[in-house]
């Protein structure tokens, strides 16, 4: 039987912060998940699993919605397996495609289109993630970066682009993260 979402992302959270792996925290977890309830999108891309964290709210949320899919990308084989394993338990790996392997070139496959799209592994990587997807984002797509308030300098190339491709605002959080207590996540509805 699948297991409470709610108590898997607590267990998430703690694991995240144990062994000091960055993740979105509730403040911001919170945040997206209510963009995505406004935006109802079919197909929600990350940039970033990890162990599976942020990849539970969305998907706690898409099931909500009772429509949607997640498709999650990460290079770390044990963060990879870890995070299904908690999309395992909590009975929403159906709903999830996990792709391994760089971001970078990997996301370029994805052959649906994308209504979504998270931007959570390597602030240099998002200008080449969106560059490598930018075929297969609906005109409309909302984009959101996490960390454009500590990552800015190295994600610039991405900020400008999207800046000049569509409506974009940086919205900025207080967060519970000791690691990073104060930033923003650039959100974006892309214009094509
Ligand atoms: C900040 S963590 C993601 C946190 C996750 N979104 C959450 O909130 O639970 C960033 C992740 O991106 C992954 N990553 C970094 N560069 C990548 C790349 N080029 N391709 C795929 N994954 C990458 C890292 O291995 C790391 O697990």
């Amino acid at each position: 039987m699948a297991e409470s979402i709610q108590e898997l992302i607590q267990e998430a959270d703690a694991e995240c912060r144990r062994l000091s792996i960055p993740m979105l925290g509730p403040h911001k977890a919170a945040y997206l998940c209510e963009l995505i309830r406004e935006e109802q999108p079919k197909v929600v891309v990350e940039v970033g699993t990890a162990i599976g964290y942020s990849g539970l709210w969305i998907a706690r949320t898409l099931r909500e919605l009772g429509q949607g899919k997640l498709i999650t990308l990460e290079q770390d084989d044990a963060r990879a397996d870890q995070a299904m394993r908690y999309f395992r338990r909590g009975g929403v790996e159906h709903i999830i495609t996990l792709l391994r392997g760089d971001a970078r070139t990997r996301i370029a496959e994805i052959d649906n289109t994308i209504d979504f799209l998270f931007l959570d592994g390597g602030f240099e990587n998002y200008h080449p993630c969106l560059l490598a997807c930018r075929e297969k984002l609906r005109d409309g797509a909302m984009l959101v970066a996490d960390n454009a308030g500590i990552g800015a300098a190295e994600m610039a190339d991405y900020l400008a682009l999207v800046r000049r491709s569509g409506e974009s605002r940086t919205e900025w959080f207080e967060t519970d993260l000791e690691w990073n207590p104060r930033d923003a996540m650039e959100i974006t509805v892309l214009r094509m």
